[in-house]
């Protein structure tokens, strides 16, 4: 008889719908309670590999702990590279998600390239394409290095026997969703088969030190599809995001174990793939028609990287007898509805009556306040037919009152305006900073006073 402290792993039970663990069988889950979606699981003796690794020995007092330096491995992809932190750690399970069609596989096909050119074998795995349909890719994307091995697999078992006989130096895996365990019965894709997929690449990575990338497919409504779990278990999760329809793509680092998690990579797709644009302003602002009523720029800051954006409103008469219509594509459509209130009770604008559209071309989306004012001053200048002057940029919060409020670093958002040509701006009252040369700052306290200065020439 199998004595049990010998046996090699447990069997459990997880929802394919909600990932809920039993120790039982149910006909229902008890969580979510759902019929027939409980499926065999096993989980392996012991704890993770993970906190294997951290439980070793005593603890020791925070200020006494040696804060050794991750080895980092540059792709090659300088943006990427930026994104991540400064390059891959070794070890490191980095998931990368995004909607269908944004370009992840193309992003990873250039990074596992340049990546093998410089450090050796890459193995790039696909369950979704054929080997003939990725080295199609490959061509395309001149990203074909003798190192670069690509292989069509979907059975995690199989992967985790191939790369401990070849020993890539990089590993990446399009999609995890697409992965599947022949221990379990579940189908790729269901929660158990993602997470327990995703378990095994993590064990393999740790064990190997083995940097890992895993595509991660999301739903319909914009969350990863699979378990939580996978978000909590990666040491890095990067979103691709853009309009298909504009060449640009951001990648964003949503979470980073090992550096920070606001740095922004812009991309642009060509029929040659993905080309960085270190110039993220001069590319944003180039098709800019200055002079035009309904449009000025803000300073943003995308981590420490500030970035030029136009904003641009069209306000325009309603239909007879219809509701205003709203609509908002860049910036959050909750605050700039908060916006357009201010602006009809505290600056007088008379907007209920109108229809209001706002965007930020190049299918960027800006989240932060410090772009308020520039909306707001676009919004004024579409209404009354005026624009703002061509050399003239806007940052600010605008508060409930129509207060225009400090946003952070100031000074950095400065120097980019007076780099690319800029001579005045509309800034909060507080905190004073030094101008750069040729930028003429222009505090403003409020709505009012801000309109003022924009319309004033
Ligand atoms: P892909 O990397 O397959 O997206 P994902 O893996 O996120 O689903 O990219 C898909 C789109 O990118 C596809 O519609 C075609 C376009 N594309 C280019 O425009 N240029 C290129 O060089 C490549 C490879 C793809
Ligand atoms: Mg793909």
């Amino acid at each position: 008889m199998p004595c049990r402290a010998m046996s090699k792993s447990k069997v459990n039970f997880i929802c394919d719908r909600c990932g809920t663990e039993s120790p039982q069988w149910h006909g229902k889950c008890r969580s979510c309670g759902e019929w027939n979606t409980l499926v065999e699981f096993r989980v392996p003796d012991g704890p993770p590999a993970a906190a294997r690794r951290a439980s070793a020995g005593a603890p020791v007092a925070a200020a006494e702990v040696e804060i050794g330096v991750q080895p980092r491995v540059a792709c090659g992809v300088e943006e990427l590279d930026r994104v991540l932190g400064g390059g891959l750690v070794l070890g490191s399970l980095v998931l990368l998600t995004g909607d269908p069609g944004i370009g992840k596989s193309t992003l990873l096909l250039q990074a596992a390239s340049s990546f093998a050119a410089s450090h050796g074998t890459c193995l790039y795995v696909s369950g979704e394409e054929s080997l003939s349909q990725m080295a199609i890719r490959g061509r395309r994307l001149r990203a074909l290095s003798p190192d670069l091995l690509l292989l069509a697999e979907t059975e995690a078992e199989a992967i985790v026997r191939q790369v401990e006989q070849i020993r890539p130096r990089l590993l990446l895996i399009d999609s995890i969703q697409a992965m599947y365990s022949s221990s379990l019965t579940s189908l790729p894709g269901t929660v158990s088969q993602v997470r327990d997929c995703a378990a095994r690449l993590f064990s393999l990575a740790k064990d190997l030190s083995l940097p890992t990338f895993l595509v991660g497919h999301v739903t319909k409504e914009g969350s990863l599809a699979g378990p939580r779990v996978l978000e909590h278990m990666v040491d890095v999760v990067l979103s691709m995001e853009g309009d298909r329809h504009s060449g640009y793509r951001l990648l964003r680092s949503v979470k980073n174990r090992f550096g920070s998690t606001d740095e922004l990579g812009l991309f642009q797709m060509t029929d040659k793939g993905l080309d960085g644009v270190p110039d993220a302003s001069a590319a944003l602002l180039a098709e800019r028609r200055a002079g035009t009523s309904g449009s000025s720029v803000a300073p943003t800051l995308e981590g420490t990287r500030p970035l030029l954006v136009e904003i641009q409103a069209l306000v325009t008469r309603a239909a007879p007898h219809l509701p205003p219509r709203r609509s908002v594509t860049g910036l959050d459509f909750g605050r700039t509805c908060l916006i357009l209130a201010v602006l009809e009770k505290r600056a007088g604008l008379p907007l209920a009556a109108e229809d209001v559209f706002v965007n930020v071309p190049g299918g960027i989306r800006i989240a932060e306040p410090a772009t308020d004012l520039s909306l707001a001053v676009s919004v004024a200048s579409s209404h009354q037919d005026s624009p703002v002057p061509a050399d003239m940029a806007c940052v600010g919060e605008v508060g409930l009152t129509g207060e225009i409020r400090a946003v952070p670093r100031l000074e950095r958002r400065l120097a980019e305006l007076a780099r690319r040509g800029f001579r005045r701006c509309l800034i909060p009252v507080a905190p004073r900073v030094p101008a750069p040369q040729h930028l003429e700052t222009v505090p403003v306290e409020d709505l009012s006073t801000a309109f003022r200065a924009a319309f004033s020439s």
